[in-house]
């Protein structure tokens, strides 16, 4: 019989890599926390309007990458919807935040999520069918204060702290360029981009016909799309385009001016990209992505974002403008690992697994009851412990134990009849008789 698989693009997270996401998700945790960012959890279904209306009918996303089916209806008071499993997740906060009057609490919302988003791409390295993001939103009536530049600073610096925490390098000459980079842009207000749009219309139609088929197509159905082409022969045509930036009205200028002088103020590195226009269409004024060179391959946007000041008004909600990101996790962890993996190997050692506290060895049957429980106290104690595999055979218990544990605690009949158990420790090598009441200090020293 064929076996069955995990579905293309998506896959299984097994220890112990899961530590390491584990470590990522605690620390992203701990800086949302000190930043002021409660937790919002939606759910992974919505109403498929949802994104056609929020993300763009347009977009790639909503195009072509959505996993959407007829939700039938059970029963006659019931109407057959059309759902789909969220291929991001802002628009689904917006609407939770309109859904919930969050608007009339007159506060800022500074919400995160880490949670899993679904695309129907071209599976690759850092590319999946299922894939994980850590994010953040930041939106409120305009009393609140949402529109300010110094919350677009905060949310880039927030990021800036964030990769600090993880040790990801901001890319330098002394790292050859290999660690962080922000690019960031101005793609202006819901009025700066049509009047760009229309111009960008206007300066394709004599090239187009110079252009690569896709580009021909984005030509005609979403213009600011052929910014991002890698398309090489086009690339000359592209640069020659008209700049978002000579199509911002004074309010945008002074607006991008000032997110720009705070991060100076910050200290935090970045790059104005004036072609960054992203592939969502809620967005307004600044939009921004982070690169990163190590282990992502042609994958090395490791998380983007920007502010989508109209989003809420284009969902049936109240004004709230808005800025947020979203990290990609699975590139996340690449580049951590491959971050280890270089470190690892620039100081000559294999990475090893961190070991257990101890390692119990029951010697019979007779001693499993005995060996359970003092497992119990050692754990609930904080030490991290295995019980032996029944097997009950000396040697094998010392080669289990030597390569999962940094002792081996052994448990004969004796040792359990006088509460003093057999400990061997191995990077010591040492071998000694411990009381049952000092196994905790013991292990716990070694
Ligand atoms: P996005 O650029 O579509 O933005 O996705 C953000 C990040 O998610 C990307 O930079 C990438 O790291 C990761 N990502 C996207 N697709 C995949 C995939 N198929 N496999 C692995 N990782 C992937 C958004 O989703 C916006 N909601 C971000 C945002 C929040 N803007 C404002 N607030």
């Amino acid at each position: 019989m064929s076996t069955i698989k995990a579905v293309r693009g998506t896959r299984d997270l097994l220890p112990p890599e899961t530590a390491l996401w584990n470590r990522v998700e605690q620390t992203a945790r701990d800086v949302f926390r000190r930043y002021n960012f409660g937790e919002i959890r939606t759910p992974v279904l919505e109403a498929t309007e949802l994104f056609a209306r929020g993300v763009g009918e347009e977009t790639d996303i909503v195009s072509k990458e959505m996993y959407t089916w007829e939700d039938r209806a059970r029963a006659a008071s019931e109407k057959a919807q059309s759902l789909t499993l969220r291929p991001e997740n802002t628009a689904g906060v917006v609407r939770a935040y309109i859904e919930h009057k969050l608007g009339d609490t007159g506060q800022l919302q500074k919400l995160y999520y880490i949670g899993p988003q679904f695309r129907r791409e071209r599976p690759q390295k850092g590319r999946y069918r299922q894939f994980f993001q850590i994010g953040a939103e930041v939106i409120g009536p305009s009393s609140s204060g949402s529109e300010s530049p110094l919350r677009d600073a905060e949310v880039l610096e927030m990021l800036a702290a964030l990769l600090d925490a993880l040790e990801i390098p901001r890319a330098s000459e002394a790292n050859d360029w290999k660690g962080w980079k922000l690019q960031l842009n101005s793609v202006g207000s819901s009025t700066d981009r049509p009047r760009y749009v229309a111009a960008l219309r206007e300066a394709l139609l004599p090239v187009r016909d110079r252009m690569c088929p896709d580009n021909q197509r984005r030509a005609e159905t979403n213009p600011l799309r052929v910014l991002d082409s890698k398309d090489e022969a086009d690339q000359e045509i592209i640069d020659a385009l008209p700049k978002i930036a000579d199509y911002l009205d004074d309010a945008s200028k002074d607006h991008f001016a000032q997110v720009l002088a705070a991060l100076d103020a910050c200290g935090v590195p970045y790059m104005v990209n004036p072609r960054l226009v992203r592939g969502l269409d809620y967005y307004t004024r600044t939009t921004f992505e982070f690169t990163v060179d190590v282990g992502l391959g042609t994958q090395n946007a490791l998380l983007g974002g920007g502010r989508y000041d109209g989003l809420s008004e284009m969902l049936g909600g109240p004004r709230a403008p808005g800025i947020g990101f979203a990290i990609g996790e699975d590139r996340l962890v690449l580049t951590l690992q491959a971050l280890e993996e270089a470190a690892a190997a620039s100081a000559g050692e294999v990475s090893i697994m961190p070991k257990l506290d101890a390692y119990l060895a029951p010697l019979s049957p007779a001693q499993n009851a005995a060996a359970l429980s003092l497992a119990r106290d050692l754990r609930s104690s904080g030490l991290s412990v295995e019980v032996g595999d029944g097997s009950f055979r000396l040697k094998k218990s010392f080669e289990t134990a030597d390569r999962v544990a940094r002792s081996i605690v052994i448990l004969g009949e004796d040792e359990v009849a006088q509460s003093v158990a057999t400990v061997k420790t191995f990077a010591s090598n040492e071998q000694r008789k411990v009381p049952f009441a000092d196994l905790r200090m013991a292990l716990a020293t070694e």
